[in-house]
């Protein structure tokens, strides 16, 4: 970032003295004004629950223009990347901060490939969750315990360990989240198999069973690679500054990791694609499209506590490019599948018509966002409901993980604390109980 001309005047009606505070600029998106000495100067602190108007920090993996619903991956637009890359090179890029020639891809690809199986005692962890516990309480689990296996390399400010444990989480997290999978099906676990690509190698450990040989559709491999590569990183998210919060502390990267997983799990971030899936099913029960109109008048109505789910978005206030990309990728799946009269997915089109012509989400610029055809079309490919956000969790991983590496890496960073307005009681004395 470098300072600008320009320089901020804070003036107080009281008389207080007015305080200058620097402006800095990126290469591009808004300018900042620097308040860190804010505090000593004036004894006030700023105010801004949800970070409405807060850069929590500067970061140069992912920016988004949500004016234009743009999204650049390392300067890279996710259109360009959805069609001309895998999940792969994807990883790489914002891991690196560069797309890799054909011999560093090989070898990314080969370093994470061998990294994607388990510690054989992770097993007995799933033993002792119900068979039908929610996916995510299961990764939140799942991924915490990694820490305990890698004592080799949970010194966070150890760059060589930073390296390995993104690998190890990168290639680890489709394995878990199929055990999870397999474990509420009551199934064997598939071990990862080499010969297969990362989003193929998924498919496998997901379908396959001892009992046959499992072929990957390659429609279905690509367009699982597509949505890896639509969920691998959205700037600094809900999930994302948990992590980097938790990473502040110097904590492991693994622990930091659990935690992105346990934030990300909630309806208004990434359960959102599981929430939308149950809503576009209760409203085809209701009735399908006829039946739209009635569930638009429980949204518009505050009292209802009805939201849209797959709709909105704190930065997008244009069309969340991801799901354009998304929807098309939808229409892929189940043309391949022959699905191509799913129910759901007209349903979710016709909503999708009704709101954008609707004055309450035009005023209000509430455009689907990537949960809202995301649920369609993992239910296609096969993949249960209550596993949407965990694959969400498993592409996101990449991205949370980048994030952490890049703060660690920033000589500047330090814990995270924020401070308060506090508005409760001032200084009282206890009284013997007796005179309560
Ligand atoms: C993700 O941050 C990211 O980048 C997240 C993400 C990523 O890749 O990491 O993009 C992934 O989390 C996508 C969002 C998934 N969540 C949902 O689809 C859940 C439904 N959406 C809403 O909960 C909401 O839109 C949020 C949480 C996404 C954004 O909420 P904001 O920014 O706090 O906006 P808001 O709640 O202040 O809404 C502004 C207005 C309000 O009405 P008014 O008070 O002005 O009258 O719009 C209304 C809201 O009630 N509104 C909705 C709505 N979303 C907002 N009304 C109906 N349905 C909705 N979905």
């Amino acid at each position: 970032m470098k300072l600008s001309e320009n320089k901020a005047t804070l003036s107080f009606s009281n008389g207080s003295p007015s305080v200058e505070l620097p402006v800095y600029q990126g290469s591009v998106g808004p300018d900042v004004v620097d308040i860190r000495k804010l505090y000593a100067q004036t004894g006030m602190f700023t105010y801004d629950p949800g970070f409405l108007s807060t850069a929590s920090c500067q970061s140069a993996i992912t920016y988004i223009d949500g004016d234009k619903g743009e999204l650049l991956y390392r300067g890279y637009p996710i259109e360009q990347l959805a069609t001309n890359c895998d999940f792969m090179e994807t990883c790489h890029l914002l891991l690196y901060g560069n797309l890799p020639d054909a011999a560093d891809k090989a070898d990314f690809t080969k370093r994470v490939t061998h990294h994607t199986m388990i510690n054989e005692q992770m097993q007995f962890f799933l033993r002792g969750f119900r068979r039908d516990a929610h996916p995510m309480a299961i990764m939140t689990g799942l991924v915490g315990a990694l820490s305990a296996f890698y004592h080799d390399s949970t010194d966070i400010n150890n760059p060589e360990h930073r390296d390995i444990s993104a690998i190890r989480l990168i290639a680890k997290m489709p394995t878990l989240v199929a055990m999870a999978y397999k474990y509420s099906a009551g199934q064997p676990y598939m071990y990862p198999k080499n010969n297969l690509s990362y989003a193929g190698n998924f498919l496998h450990m997901m379908f396959a069973t001892p009992c046959e040989d499992y072929v990957v559709n390659p429609v279905i491999e690509r367009a699982l690679d597509r949505i890896f590569v639509l969920h691998a990183d959205h700037e600094q998210n809900a999930s994302t500054s948990t992590v980097r919060l938790c990473g502040s502390s110097g904590t492991n990267p693994f622990a930091a990791i659990a935690a992105g997983v346990a934030c990300l799990w909630g309806p208004a971030h990434g359960g959102a694609n599981e929430a939308c899936l149950n809503m576009l099913e209760d409203i085809q029960k209701m009735g399908g499209i006829s039946k739209v109109g009635q569930f638009m008048e429980q949204v518009k109505d505050k009292n209802s506590g009805v939201k849209l789910m797959g709709f909105g978005h704190r930065v997008y206030k244009n069309y969340d490019p991801r799901a354009k990309l998304m929807q098309e990728t939808c229409k892929e799946v189940l043309a391949s599948l022959g699905l191509e009269n799913d129910p759901l997915f007209k349903l979710a089109m016709a909503l999708e018509k009704i709101a954008l012509e609707d004055e309450y989400f035009v005023s209000r610029k509430l455009y689907p966002n990537v949960d809202f055809y995301s649920g369609i079309v993992q239910r296609a490919i096969g993949i249960p409901v209550g596993l949407f956000t965990a694959v969400f969790a498993l592409a996101r991983t990449v991205g949370w993980i980048a994030q952490l590496n890049e703060m660690i890496g920033d000589p500047e960073y330090k814990i995270g604390r924020p401070r308060q307005l506090f508005t409760g009681s001032v200084r009282r004395d206890v009284l013997p109980i007796a005179q309560r």
